[in-house]
């Protein structure tokens, strides 16, 4: 499970492998923290990290790529950013294309991408989960290989421009001031040009993604603030994956939002701020509390996600932490989840031992009412 840097603890081990802000590898998947790692992670402002977690959450904690497949795509996409004179675009497209399969070959993807955000701060850890968002989307919309490609493309460089942003701007924790949110700005612009000017070929339907994923529906967006049906519909899911990431994603100057709370807001801009349609895509796409949540129930009683309603993503089957009682929230209109259990106070149930009664119940024993 993830958690905060914040709250890990000596003792604690490692589901994933830990990388800096270059790529380079930190700490190997399965390494027992120490208090000289947990500071050392601290120091280098690594900000979230997976550590083993209670079975109810690690059993159903899939990756849609493979680390080795992230870290390799990761690298490309930077080394191409700054030197795209010596390497060319093909390489990153090659990537593309390698994810693309992965996913197409890829069972059960839709539905659990909750799991690929949040990874870590870095923007080619973001490209990359912005690229699969994206591809995710692509195929719930009935796009095919070829169309999937240009998407791909055009979604892993969306931020490239952001490598001509002084990095005083782009790594500022607090807020930015007029200036320098104008200079940010630019972004699509600058990321445009650098492949005009790469005379690399690509697609104009991936360039325009890059120059056109912050317009917005209602015409507030930039560059151009383009409105409706003017924005092209790649970049306008682009767009929603790129929103999607950064509000699940623990920044510098604000932590990540629950699953709950980002699908709510994104829920919310149909038609302000991206198309409907693309909307009702990406809600098919992700879940708001996937199996293995910890939540709170209006009740005041504490449960674990156990099974999903793809009817009502809000009102899941929820297994009671004190009983061996599933409580199914479609039948239970009554009742609502209040909130989530924050990771921290998980291990605290679990060291109390509250968690072992959950994880010998047996499955699908839902109440009536
Ligand atoms: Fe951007
Ligand atoms: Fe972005």
């Amino acid at each position: 499970m993830k958690l905060s840097t914040k709250y890990i603890r000596p003792g604690m081990k490692l589901m994933r492998p830990v990388f800096g802000p270059n790529g380079e590898l930190l700490l190997q998947r399965g390494v027992v923290l120490t208090a000289q790692y947990i500071m050392s992670l601290r120091q280098r402002g690594v900000l979230t990290v997976d550590v083993e977690g209670p079975k109810e959450i690690d059993e159903e904690y899939r990756e849609v790529l493979e680390d080795e497949v992230r870290q390799d795509v990761m690298n490309t996409v930077r080394e191409w950013t700054f030197n795209s004179r010596q390497t060319s675009v093909q390489r990153v497209i090659k990537k593309v294309e390698m994810i693309v399969d992965e996913i197409l070959n890829g069972k059960g993807v839709v539905g659990n991408l909750t799991e690929i955000c949040s990874v870590d701060m870095y923007t080619y850890a973001h490209s990359v989960d912005v690229c699969v968002l994206s591809l995710t989307m692509g195929i719930q919309m009935g796009y095919k290989r070829e169309a999937l490609m240009r998407l791909g493309v055009g979604s892993i460089l969306h931020d490239l421009g952001k490598s001509r942003v002084p990095p005083e701007i782009l790594n500022k924790p607090g807020k930015l001031t007029p200036v320098e949110f104008a200079e940010m700005k630019k972004h699509p612009l600058y990321g445009y040009k650098i492949i005009l000017e790469s005379g690399d070929e690509i697609d104009p339907e991936s360039a325009s993604v890059i120059l056109n994923h912050h317009e917005k529906y209602d015409g507030n967006g930039y560059p151009r603030g383009l409105k409706g049906d003017k924005i092209d519909e790649k970049s306008v899911i682009c767009a929603v994956a790129d929103v999607y990431n950064a509000i699940t994603t623990d920044r510098v100057y604000r932590e990540a939002l629950p699953p709950h709370e980002a699908y709510e807001m994104i829920m919310a801009a149909g038609n302000v701020m991206f198309d409907c349609k693309v909307l009702d895509a990406f809600l098919k796409c992700i879940v708001p509390y996937p199996v293995g949540t910890f939540v709170a129930l209006s009740n005041g009683f504490r449960g674990v996600v156990s099974r999903l309603n793809k009817k009502l993503p809000l009102r899941p089957v929820v297994k009671l932490l004190n009983s061996r009682e599933e409580i199914d929230l479609m039948r239970e209109r009554n009742l609502v989840i209040s909130g989530l259990i924050r990771p921290e106070e998980i291990f605290e149930l679990a060291k109390g031992g509250v968690l072992g009664a959950t994880t010998s119940t047996p499955r699908g024993v839902v109440r009536n009412s």
